[in-house]
């Protein structure tokens, strides 16, 4: 039995003990022309019928996320946001940043209450959590510029999905129930996926004659469907009833920013990620940057040395993100310093081979003198070899548990990735200060890391995956498989993962796949290890970099799905 791990929201802890994650690998899906890889089957069929209908990847990556909005709620969405990264057959790359923005009326102690203290759950739950949602404006404004076909094809299959309704597996059916004590606050999240009170169950078809309106509207109209007119309308009624602050002019303003992509080397491999508002391909290549320097081939895939050497990078990188990382146009981000193979350097001279550092003794450094200056993934590739790698969430899952009455689509509890208060841990237990702090009209800082790699000018690996704050230690536990461990992608993605933050101070190990004697040697290091659930849901496509051939690898630790031709 598989079940949805969607987020921290939604985690059962027993249905973890028979997760196929670390069983013996299978091989890795492969086609010669594109590939889909993404948390549902059936939008990665609608992503690849996209393909072979002429469509290029970019096409492809804006029908998935349509058609995940519809068949997977507790992440895929209308009412939240994502971060997309492209790399163009030419080589050229480009992201898009749909991020939700806080609402203008949002305020820095909007989570607290009158002794400056967090209050519990409103930034999780119900409407203050949500932000305004941008994920609409990004897929229309990328189809728009980079798209070849019709906007009403690649919205088509979201339409077809919703109205026909999607046969619930175990999968979907346990997830929607998981969620029951968070939906279940809200009348019209229990009448949509709750099957009015009466539960969802293996084999049921989840129809939403509401939603298709909604994406009807966005087939017709573009963006407009959905930022003005009755979608708009619905929203704004949605938040005025419940005492949510995000309004007309909110969605009207709503813009989504195309950034350049941050840029690094590792050993000789081209990455290509997602800029600030995420810190993820930041917090990526400052690590890989530390790790080069260490011959972690040789330490050996998940050996005490590795998973160290390893864990000291990101303890320290994770104190960084906490005090440099948030939205560039409100906070000015030391870009080049962190990621320079300079600053890499001192940071690296800091790791103790022999001893874990203690992150109390690990503050977050001073890039600036280096300067010159639930959620899910899924990863496209086409014929012509154009790359999109694209993260997108509603944050934990199922978001802030509020479907918008009558527009069929949960809103996110993005809010939260805000700093409610210096110092004090979100739900991903991660911190921030100033850089990150509530501010009317900014982006919460994210950890989404869709990444692309490639290798003598040629595509070589696309990757991302869910999962808050491990999301950058799992993108770079598959690289790191791929090109220090010669693992192939599929074993790459299965193998078992460890996450360090900084704060909390423990190395997080996946409860299974980390031999004893392992564990014993880390903790003789001084780490504190404990093992806990799985980590991410990857989807990662390898181009073979002599045949070209696209070989694809979905997480076994969820339902997921990669579809070539
Ligand atoms: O943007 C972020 O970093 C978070 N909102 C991502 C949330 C996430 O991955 C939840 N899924 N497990």
């Amino acid at each position: 039995m598989r079940l949805t791990r969607t987020c921290l929201l939604v985690v059962i802890a027993s249905a973890l003990a028979s997760s196929p994650a670390l069983a013996a690998s299978k091989a890795p899906v492969r086609a010669e022309h594109g590939m889909v890889g993404s948390t549902e089957a059936n939008a990665s069929q609608a992503g690849v019928a996209i393909l072979q209908q002429g469509g290029n990847a970019i096409d492809a990556a804006v029908a998935v996320g349509f058609a995940l909005a519809v068949t997977h709620p507790s992440a895929g969405n209308l009412g939240g946001g994502g971060l997309m990264v492209i790399r163009f057959a030419d080589g050229r790359t480009t992201s898009i940043d749909y991020r939700e923005v806080a609402p203008a009326r949002a305020f820095r102690d909007m989570y607290l209450d009158a002794a400056g203290n967090v209050v519990p759950e409103r930034s999780l739950v119900g409407p203050l959590a949500a932000g305004v949602p941008g994920s609409v404006a990004g897929l229309a404004y990328v189809h728009k510029k980079y798209g070849k076909l019709p906007w009403k094809d690649v919205v088509a299959p979201a339409i077809a999905l919703a109205e026909n309704g999607v046969v619930l597996t175990d999968a979907m059916a346990n997830s929607l129930r998981a969620a029951q004590k968070l939906l279940g606050r809200f009348p019209e999240s229990t009448r949509i996926f709750l099957n009015g009170g009466a539960l969802f169950s293996r084999g049921d078809r989840l129809v939403q004659p509401d939603l298709a309106r909604t994406l009807r509207a966005i087939a017709e109209h573009g963006a407009d469907g959905f930022y003005k007119g009755p979608v708009a309308d619905l929203i704004v009624a949605e938040m005025q009833r419940t005492g949510g602050l995000i309004s007309k002019d909110d969605l009207a303003a709503y813009t989504p920013v195309e950034r350049e992509t941050v840029r690094g080397t590792y050993r000789g491999h081209d990455i290509i990620s997602m800029p600030p508002v995420s810190s993820g391909g930041i917090a990526l290549i400052q690590t890989l940057n530390i790790l080069e320097g260490f011959a972690l081939g040789t330490f050996g895939a998940h050996s005490s040395k590795s998973v160290h050497h390893i864990a000291e990078a990101t303890r320290r990188v994770y104190a960084d993100r906490s005090e440099w990382l948030g939205d560039p146009s409100f906070f000015k981000v030391p870009m080049s310093g962190l990621t320079s193979k300079k600053y890499a350097e001192a940071l690296r001279a800091t790791i103790d081979p022999q001893h874990a550092t203690l992150s109390t003794a690990v503050k977050p450094g001073a890039p600036r003198q280096y300067e010159s200056d639930q959620t899910t993934h899924y990863s496209v590739i086409d014929a012509e070899g154009i790359a999109v790698s694209t993260t997108t969430t509603i944050n934990g899952g199922y978001g802030n548990g509020q479907t918008v009455t009558g527009a069929g689509f949960l809103l996110n509890n993005e809010m939260d990735d805000f700093s409610a208060k210096p110092g004090v841990p979100n739900m991903f237990g991660v911190i921030g200060g100033v850089a990150n702090e509530v501010q009317p009209g900014k982006r919460m800082l994210s950890s989404m890391t869709p990444t692309i790699i490639a290798k003598d000018g040629k595509p070589f690996l696309v990757v991302g995956s869910p999962g808050g704050s491990r999301i950058i230690t799992t993108v770079l536990q598959v690289v790191l498989n791929v090109i220090d461990y010669g693992m192939d992608v599929q074993e790459a993605v299965d193998a078992p993962r460890f996450h360090h933050q900084w704060l909390p101070d423990e190395l997080r190990i996946e409860r299974r796949g980390f031999p004893v004697d392992v564990v014993k040697a880390l903790e003789a290091l001084g780490h504190k290890v404990t093992a806990q659930g799985d980590m991410g849901d990857v989807h990662a496509i390898w181009v073979n970099p002599k045949t070209g051939m696209r070989y694809g690898a979905s997480d076994p630790r969820l339902d997921g799905r990669t579809i070539g031709y």
